[in-house]
């Protein structure tokens, strides 16, 4: 769950680039999609949101519908490796924040969804560096691959916000 500096970030970059199509991968109980709902609702963009736990989801959408955010945002209830591959690309803005582990399997398919000038933002991605409680060490691997990963991608130009755990903010060149 994204909340304080790091999410303070992601507002203000939602403010710069404006967004219309948003895809957030790991929706949660929808913490962060209602907080990114509140920035363009005033523009009127619309939010794809993936999860893949039914109860969950079901409270996410109960929270949307709680703050009037049903009619801007869409959940998909289902496996990310699953949906990701099927969505549709133009994509102005991508919110990484799954399953760690899958991190650099879903990097070039985020590369392929956003559009030239789109940004991928992706959450924790300092797990490599900061002092990490033993129980999520088996996390570090994935996020250095994808750092490594994004940082050599010729399609994107990256840099790492060492805020909360680290955000990766990359924008498709
Ligand atoms: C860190 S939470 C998301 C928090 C949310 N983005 C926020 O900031 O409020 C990650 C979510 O991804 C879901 N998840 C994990 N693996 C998944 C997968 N393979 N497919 C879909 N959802 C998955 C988990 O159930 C969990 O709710």
């Amino acid at each position: 769950m994204i909340e304080g500096f790091p999410g303070r970030a992601i507002r203000n970059i939602l403010d710069i680039v404006r967004p219309t199509r948003i895809l957030e991968i790991g929706t949660g109980i929808g913490y962060f999609t209602t907080s990114m709902a509140r920035v363009i609702r005033e523009y009127g963009a619309k939010i794809v949101t993936i999860e893949f736990d039914p109860i969950v989801a079901e409270q996410a959408r109960k929270n949307f519908e709680r703050a009037d955010f049903s009619a801007m945002i869409e959940i998909v209830v289902g496996d990310v490796q699953e949906v990701v591959p099927q969505l549709k690309r133009e994509i102005d803005f991508i919110f990484l924040d799954v399953d760690k582990r899958l991190y650099p399997k879903l990097l070039p398919q985020c590369v392929l969804l956003l559009r030239r000038g789109g940004v991928l933002a992706a959450e924790d991605s300092l797990f490599p560096v900061i002092d990490l409680d033993r129980k999520w060490h088996h996390l570090i691997p994935p996020i250095d691959e994808f750092n490594r990963c994004v940082c050599a991608s010729p399609e994107l130009r990256s840099t790492i916000l060492p805020i909360g755990d680290g955000v990766t903010i990359a924008v498709k060149i």
